[in-house]
């Protein structure tokens, strides 16, 4: 089996690297792309290189991401969010491959009070959460048009992504480090989602214990671990376990201040609220981890908690924040 991953030098990217590497998939021959590779800004070098490398599963973890820049370069964010997806849509339904794509809480407009399910409308704020949502409507839109047996299609809405790179808990680290006191959005709610954890169960999900490729009804999909937070918890909680852990902090939690949202304002609106209702993907966990395989299933059934504190542990004892 061919496998061809978007987004080799991003968080989720670096995490598929690393759990594929792990999981010994030998018998398959894995293309990893960055930027330098292929710019899915530029529909013939996505083209050339599906041509080049014929992918059975194509896993799209690359995406433009800046979400305040957005705003200003709309058309680069609607050309790698919505058209690449697209393209890569087309060539599946063409030739029966998998696509495994990502996408945002930010196709919500957060004013919804409890968590949103995968069938409740779109209604994105800004430009990213729109590019991210046309994306998803291309993709759907392809496979609706183009019915192909053969064919499927997973997108996985996550939501406050940490790893290996830029992201919330590492720029608190480094505040923490600076500062002795810190104001932090405390009426934001979603849930903090590693990139490993997401990159292990996305591939439960598409390949079988014998890593071959499992049918699965193609879809829209929420992954984040159990539970919610806040900003300022995640704050809290992250400068309280870098401390358990030995790191040098000017910082103490009673001394972040919790702030509402409209006292820290953005170029680009965010969604005051971004939980994502599990069902879609509780269920097909439910049914691939039953009897065969438990620990997929923990893994699943693990909350935020566990994972940022091996995060933040790990950045302490390896003085990566
Ligand atoms: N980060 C979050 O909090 C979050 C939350 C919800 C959903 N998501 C979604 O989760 C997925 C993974 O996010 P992430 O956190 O891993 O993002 P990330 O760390 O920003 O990585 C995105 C990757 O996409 C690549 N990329 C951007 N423009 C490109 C282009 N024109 N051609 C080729 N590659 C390009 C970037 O390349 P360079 O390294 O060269 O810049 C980068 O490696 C995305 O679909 C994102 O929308 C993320």
């Amino acid at each position: 089996m061919n496998i061809l991953v978007f987004g080799k030098d991003g968080q989720l990217g670096k995490a598929f690297q690393s759990v594929l590497t792990d999981q010994k998939l030998g018998e398959h021959r894995i293309h990893y792309v960055g930027r330098a590779q292929c710019d899915l800004s530029n529909a013939d070098a996505i083209t050339n290189l599906l041509r080049e490398t014929k992918p059975n599963l194509i896993i799209n973890a690359a995406a433009y991401t800046a979400v305040d820049q957005a705003e200003q370069e709309i058309d680069l964010a609607y050309a790698i969010n919505a058209n690449a997806p697209a393209i890569l849509a087309q060539y599946a339904v063409k030739e029966g491959a998998t696509l495994l794509h990502y996408s945002t809480d930010y196709v919500f407009d957060g004013t919804k009070t409890t968590a949103y399910f995968e069938s409740d409308a779109r209604n994105p704020l800004g430009v990213y959460g729109k590019s991210k949502a046309a994306g998803e409507e291309a993709i759907e839109k392809v496979f609706a048009a183009h019915p192909n047996p053969q064919a499927q299609f997973a997108i996985l809405r996550t939501s406050w992504v940490y790893g290996d790179g830029g992201n919330f808990i590492r720029t608190i680290l480094r505040l923490a480090r600076e500062r002795e006191s810190l104001k932090v959005i405390a009426n934001q709610y979603g849930v903090p989602t590693s990139a490993p954890w997401l990159a292990s169960i996305s591939l439960a999900m598409v390949l079988d214990e014998n890593h071959q490729l499992r049918s699965f009804p193609s879809g829209l999909y929420h992954a984040i671990p159990q539970g919610e937070t806040t900003w300022y918890e995640l704050a809290c909680f992250s400068v309280q376990v870098a401390l358990d852990a030995g790191a040098d902090l000017k910082l103490r939690p009673d001394r972040i201040i919790a702030i509402p949202a409209s006292e820290y304002p953005l170029p680009a609106p965010r969604p005051m609220n971004s939980r994502l209702a599990r069902s879609a993907l509780d269920a097909l966990m439910n049914q691939i981890s039953k009897g065969s395989d438990v620990t997929k299933w923990q893994q699943w059934q693990q909350s935020w908690q566990e994972p940022v504190a091996d995060y933040v542990q790990d950045l302490v004892l390896h003085k990566r924040s």
